[in-house]
């Protein structure tokens, strides 16, 4: 997969793994890094599908309706190349935390309900990636949402269901809202930097 890695500045500092929203690249959130945590290292991935020329991290069927089993197949390629550079790279899986935005974010919630590898996560206008299926016993992990009460790909209730899914399964979740819609905006970076503060 096409990515880019940055180990951390300084020993002990986390690596995030920086996943796109739809036409983005892994250029797209490298900006983050500086906001986020000046010292953190990065894994930032390409997702592996295009849809009219914009890369995803899986294909969908229609605007947010996902194909399952493309979803399903992305998951497992992306756990898997995660698994790999980790030991190219030389860093521990449960070093990095997933930073996702839109599509990415649906993806890392989405490795997050198959095993619980994360130990934090920073999901920037999610959706719940999958119903009716067991998540992994999550105690102990800390999620982060940042949502856009306006937001018209991702309903406020499926905020709250996403949260619900997460709690359920153990974990911790905060969730910070904005007044605006599916765009990310610095309020929401500045409270996600806030809570990494906190977590570590
Ligand atoms: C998705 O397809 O993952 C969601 O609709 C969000 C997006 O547009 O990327």
């Amino acid at each position: 997969m096409i990515h880019l890695y940055e180990q951390p500045k300084k020993q002990g500092a986390p690596i995030f793994l920086l996943l796109h929203g739809t036409g983005g690249t892994e250029q797209d959130l490298i900006g983050l890094v500086q906001l986020l945590h000046p010292d953190a290292g990065y894994l930032s991935v390409r997702g592996a599908v295009t849809e009219n020329g914009m890369p995803r991290f899986f294909k969908r069927l229609a605007e947010g309706v996902f194909d399952e089993a493309d979803l399903a197949l992305r998951t497992k390629e992306l756990m898997a190349f995660i698994k790999e550079k980790s030991e190219t790279y030389q860093f521990s899986v449960q070093e990095l935390i997933p930073v996702g935005y839109s599509n990415g974010a649906n993806i890392a919630a989405n490795m997050m309900f198959e095993e619980a590898l994360f130990a934090q996560a920073i999901l920037l206008h999610p959706m719940v990636p999958r119903r009716g299926i067991p998540l992994p016993n999550s105690e102990g992990v800390n999620v982060f949402i940042g949502a856009g009460a306006n937001d018209p790909i991702c309903a406020a209730s499926e905020t709250e269901e996403l949260k619900a899914l997460f709690e359920g399964a153990g974990a911790h979740v905060d969730v910070t809202w904005s007044n605006h819609g599916h765009q990310l905006v610095m309020p929401t970076i500045e409270s996600a930097a806030s809570w990494l503060n906190n977590q570590l």
